[in-house]
Order: C-alpha cells, then sequence, then structure tokens
C-alpha cells in the first residue's frame, strides 16, 4: 500500500455519545462486515463486561479498505476507551494516528470527556474532525452544540459534520472527510524500522499479540526484532491487518498499523508505549512516551473460603494477562488471610476486573476499601509510596519520631453542568476538600447555560463518594473527569477498628484528620451490624493510635438465642453460604470473637 492512500484515526468521544454505534457504520458502510443488527452487537466491545455496562475497556483496532475517487483507501481505526480511567491508553492510541472524529452528542453537546480528548488531540497536533451525533433525536440542537465547540476548540462551524449513527445518515460525509482532511502517515519505508507498540492481547496458543503503528521501514514475517525497553530479542512469526479479524499480510510497512505474534510468552514483555526495532539496525531514538503505567486506587482482593486461594490468585493472573494495567502483590491479613492487593488505574477500572473476574472465573470475592497511594516523607530526605493503610505510619512516628510528613495525590477535575447546579457544586467542593479554580461559560444560547468549573481536590474523595454526590447534586446533569496533579503534603491519619481491643487489619482506613471522627462513627456503626452477639459483651471501637473516636457496644448474648443470625439480607448471606457448605470452616477468629467471613462480606459490600 502506497503510503498516501493510508489513513489512520480514531474515534473519540464522551461516554455514551455514540463511538462504537459509528464504528459499526463505518465497518458496514466500507463492506467490512456484514450488516450489524441490533445495539448489542457492536464489533469493537469484545468484552462482556463491555457490552454489559456500554463501555469501551480495552481498545480494539480494525482496517478498513474505502473507494473514493477511483482509488482504494486503507483506513485503520484505532479506537479509544471511552473513560477517564484509561486516559493513558486514549494517549497511547493517538500516538498512532493522524487524525480523530471527534463525536459530540447533538442532544448533550460539549461533555467532560470531550474536553479531557479533544485536549489529548490537539496536543498531539492530530487533525480533529468534529461530527454532531443524535440528530436524529428530536431534542437534538446541532446549532447550539456547533457554537459550544466553536467556543471550546476554536473550530469554524464550517468544519462541523452532522451525523446518525444509528440511522446511517451523513456516514459518507464522515468517510469523505477521514479521505480528504486526514494527512497519510508520513514515515519513509525504506528507513529502518521503529514501530510503536501501542496495545497488546494474549492469544492462549500464540502467545502474546501485539497492535503496531509502523512508524518508519518496514516489518515483515520472519524479521528478527528487538524490543527497546526490555532490549528482548524475538521472531516475527506473523504479521498482518484486522480487517476486522487477524489477516495475515507479508510485511506491514511505514504508517500502516497491524498486529503482530512473535513467540512472546510473558504479556510484561509487551510494554505499551515501547519501540520495536529490527536486530542489527542501528536502534537508535526510541519513539517517545513510554511510561510505565500508574496504579492510583488499591485494594486487597480475598477469597470468601481461604482455602480458595491458590484458585483466586491463578484467576487474577490469568485476568491480567488481558489487563496489564492492573499491579498485584500477595498480601496476608489477620482477618481475611491470604490475599493479593491489586492497583487499578481508577474505580471503574477496579469495578470492571472485580466484575470480569466474578463473570469469567466464578469466584467469590472479597474486596477491602480501596485506598489511593500515599507519599510518606521522612526526616532523613527518604520517601516511599504506600497503597496499603497498615503500612500507614503510627501517630509516635510523626513529631519528634522519623516521619517528616504525609502527602496525597491531587487531580485537578473537570465539570460541565447547568448553571442552575452551580452553587450546589461549589457547595458540594468545599465538602469535599476540593478548591474551585475556575468557571466559565460554555455557551449563553440555549435557556440554561452551561458552565465549565475546574476543582483541584485529592484523589481520596473521588474514590470514596465524590462521584456519586456529584451526580446527586445535579440531578445526573453534570459530566465529570480528571487528571493527575502530583502529591501534596496533606493531615491524613490511620483509622484503626478494634473488637474487644484487637485490630482487624483489613478494615483499616486512610482519612483526612478533619473526617476521621465522623468517618469512624460510620464504620462502627456498620460493624456493630454485622458482628454477631458473643456470649460476653463486644466492645467496637474506631481508634487513631490510642485515640478513640467512636465505640459501639454489642450487648452478651442469651443463652437462649440463636446464634449467628444478625442483621443483613438472608437470602444473599445464604447464596454466599450455598457455595461453601461448610459454612463453620469460615468463621476468622480476632482476638477471643468468632467473626462469620460473611460479616466482612457484608460490611465491605455495604458501601
Ligand atoms: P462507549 O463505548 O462506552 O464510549 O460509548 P459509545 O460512545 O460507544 O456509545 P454507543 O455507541 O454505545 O452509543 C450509546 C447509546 O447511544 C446507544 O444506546 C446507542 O444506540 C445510542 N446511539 C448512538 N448513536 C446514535 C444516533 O445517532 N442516534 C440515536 N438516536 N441514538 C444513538
Amino acid at each position: 500500500y502506497g503510503v498516501d492512500l493510508i489513513r489512520n484515526f480514531s474515534i473519540i468521544a464522551h461516554i455514551d455519545h455514540g463511538k462504537s454505534t459509528l464504528a459499526d457504520r463505518l465497518l458496514e458502510r466500507t463492506g467490512t462486515v456484514e450488516k450489524i443488527s441490533g445495539s448489542s452487537s457492536q464489533m469493537l466491545d469484545k468484552l462482556k463486561v463491555e457490552r454489559e455496562r456500554g463501555i469501551t475497556v480495552k481498545a480494539q483496532t480494525v482496517s478498513m479498505l474505502h473507494e473514493h475517487n477511483n482509488k482504494t483507501f486503507l483506513l485503520n481505526l484505532i479506537d479509544t476507551p471511552g473513560h477517564v480511567d484509561f486516559a493513558w491508553e486514549v494517549s497511547r492510541s493517538l500516538a498512532a494516528c493522524q487524525g480523530a472524529l471527534l463525536l459530540i452528542d447533538a442532544t448533550q453537546g460539549v461533555q467532560a470527556q470531550t474536553i479531557s480528548v479533544g485536549m489529548l488531540a490537539l496536543e498531539k497536533n492530530l487533525t480533529i474532525i468534529p461530527v454532531l451525533n443524535k440528530i436524529d433525536l428530536p431534542a437534538a440542537d446541532p446549532d447550539r452544540m456547533a457554537a459550544q465547540i466553536e467556543s471550546t476548540f476554536g473550530i469554524g462551524r464550517d468544519e462541523i459534520l452532522t451525523a446518525s449513527a444509528k440511522t446511517g445518515a451523513g456516514v459518507d460525509e464522515i468517510l469523505r472527510a477521514i479521505v480528504d482532511r486526514i494527512p497519510p502517515p508520513s514515515g519513509d519505508p525504506e528507513a529502518e524500522l521503529k514501530a510503536l507498540l501501542f496495545d497488546s492481547s494474549y492469544d492462549r496458543y500464540r502467545g502474546v499479540i501485539s497492535l503496531l503503528s509502523v512508524q518508519s521501514g518496514r516489518i515483515r514475517k520472519g524479521d528478527k526484532i528487538l524490543l527497546h525497553h526490555t532490549q528482548k530479542k524475538y521472531d516475527a512469526v506473523d504479521v498482518g491487518v484486522l480487517h476486522p479479524e487477524e489477516t495475515p499480510t507479508e510485511m506491514l510497512q511505514a504508517g500502516q498499523v497491524g498486529y503482530l505474534a512473535c513467540n512472546m510468552k510473558n504479556s510484561s514483555e509487551a510494554q505499551i508505549g515501547d519501540t520495536i526495532f529490527r536486530v542489527g539496525e542501528s536502534n537508535r531514538g526510541p519513539l517517545d512516551g513510554f511510561q510505565p503505567t500508574k496504579a492510583m486506587v488499591f485494594a486487597g482482593i480475598f477469597p470468601i473460603d481461604s482455602n480458595d486461594f491458590p484458585k483466586l490468585e491463578e484467576s487474577i493472573k490469568r485476568l491480567t494477562l488481558t489487563d496489564r494495567s492492573v499491579t498485584i502483590q500477595r498480601e496476608s491479613s489477620t482477618a481475611l488471610g491470604q490475599g493479593c492487593r491489586l492497583g487499578f488505574l481508577g474505580t471503574l477500572h477496579m469495578d470492571v476486573f472485580r466484575q470480569r473476574l466474578e463473570d469469567e472465573y466464578d469466584q467469590q470475592i472479597l474486596i477491602t476499601n480501596p485506598t489511593v497511594p500515599f507519599k510518606i516523607v521522612y526526616k532523613n530526605g527518604k520517601e516511599t509510596i504506600i497503597s496499603n493503610p497498615n503500612d500507614f505510619p503510627d501517630p509516635q512516628d510523626f513529631g519528634i519520631g522519623k516521619v517528616q510528613e504525609v502527602h496525597e495525590p491531587m487531580v485537578k477535575a473537570t465539570i460541565i453542568l447547568p448553571n442552575t447546579y452551580l452553587g450546589g457544586m461549589i457547595n458540594l467542593c468545599s465538602n469535599h476538600r476540593a478548591e474551585a479554580l475556575d468557571h466559565v461559560y460554555l455557551d449563553t444560547t440555549g435557556d440554561e447555560p452551561r458552565v465549565l468549573m475546574t476543582a483541584r481536590l485529592p484523589l481520596a474523595e473521588i474514590v470514596t463518594d465524590f462521584f456519586d454526590k456529584l451526580k446527586k447534586t445535579t440531578s445526573g446533569f453534570a459530566s465529570f473527569d480528571y487528571e493527575d496533579v502530583g502529591y501534596q503534603p496533606s493531615d491524613m491519619v490511620k483509622i484503626s477498628f478494634l473488637l474487644n481491643g484487637r485490630p482487624i487489619d483489613s478494615l483499616a482506613i486512610i482519612v483526612h484528620r478533619s473526617n476521621s471522627v465522623r468517618v469512624g462513627r460510620i464504620w462502627a456503626k456498620k460493624l456493630r451490624e454485622v458482628v454477631p452477639k458473643q456470649l460476653f459483651e463486644v466492645a467496637i471501637q474506631a481508634a487513631v493510635g490510642r485515640t478513640i473516636l467512636a465505640r459501639e457496644t454489642i450487648s452478651a448474648m442469651r443463652k437462649d438465642v440463636t446464634a449467628g443470625l444478625y442483621g443483613g439480607h438472608y437470602e444473599r448471606k445464604m447464596k454466599v453460604l450455598e457455595k461453601q457448605k461448610a459454612g463453620k470452616k469460615l468463621m476468622k477468629r480476632i482476638g477471643n470473637i468468632d467473626l462469620p467471613q460473611e460479616a466482612f462480606y457484608d460490611i465491605l459490600r455495604s458501601n
């Protein structure tokens, strides 16, 4: 393929603005796939969770052939995930493109992710083709939304297309714009091989399959190649394009996007953003942008029955073969036994992983309260990042002790909301340790002006309940996105929960001192609901070091009371118990107190 006949592009959009639907229409219109019926058959969303939740988690890529002016163009659509947690993958995918369709729902207008992904595309100097989608809907207001696009991105109205990914209206114009407006990739096929590895998946038989964008030179089947980051060498066993299934080709050359199988056994060797060279060439100047993914939310995952740990660990390892952005470490807890501490890109990423674990591996799991990574700064200048509340220093380590201070990760949030809710939003921000930075009006033409607000707040607040509250405060009309802006010193404390003086290690949480009493009380009450009565009185305490923040007491059981019954949903508990008939074995001992494992299940699922 002559490079001038190639177009590499992405569709970028706020969640639900119609990205997958438009991708389906493009695949159909170019004859890449037969007509796709029904809304559930979106080609690019392969995973079950993606279909259920309607979100794109893993980027997929597909090549299409398109006739235009008697020439056949090769259009490579590089899919990008549509959620803030996966911004890193979006950025990698965009590095393989020269242009992007910026899709905007004509009934919703510019939303928080429209801005974040749009800005990423602008930073990478991509040609942006704005498309107002869903114009078939009566509520569509293309004129107003075009004004928003103009004021946000400085793109003229004459460049904005309108379409309905549902009916197919405007799809031909989109294809024409891709060919006419997006420049072909540059890159010399005669030069030395340099390819960007921008995604990978795992095939049980062939090992890791990498997706690459060839920036210069050619890669052929049989070539000996070298990965820059690991300096490991491989044989290119198979190369080809995704049309939409893997279709082998003789070679991939500068400008092309395709897959590579090279007998790579371990997915950790395929680092996203790495550069592929050919063995024997100078191999200088790796492509920029290699950056390991950064886990921002950590949680412990434990089996309900400790005997299931090997099976759980195996399942987690298998799942992480297809999602390398999850970090794994073993963790053991006196209360929950052996488990794994996993690191995720964000809370949605964590939920998706948990659901996949439960769906695909039929596992019952306990997941501890999520925590963000905190930085502990010592007086001797050393720093450590902790991802487990149990590693948090004790109060006596501060002050005259060896710890200087604790830093927490901060984010800059972008929120778009109707003007009416601005007051409520500013209130919400101040309740969540957020500092409102700025607000501007996106448009003033409609009867309800839209405001773009930015605020700086701790990531920990988002991980707890900021997002849910934002949805409530704005009746679901706000959209939200955030980016990492580094660490800041903060007065954090660890709350421990004690049963008759013995700590339950897996429940410890790190909170800001100003929230500690409130949070301590809430959790002590929750614990009271789930800890069964014993033959003696049980004191439940929430404490920071030796300071008790809250106390609840469970009185001793009278002899004739049926043991083991406590609050919570009976049916759900039975379901859990059904799986493990030997319910007795699942008792955990904290000091002299027997705690059924479902108590943990209930308390950890209650938030
Ligand atoms: P993510 O993959 O999660 O980012 O979402 P998405 O942007 O791919 O959205 P998707 O294609 O799943 O569409 C979201 C919803 O909008 C679905 O219910 C679609 O059927 C619907 N939809 C998409 N395009 C149109 C359109 O042009 N008109 C109408 N009426 N509905 C549409």
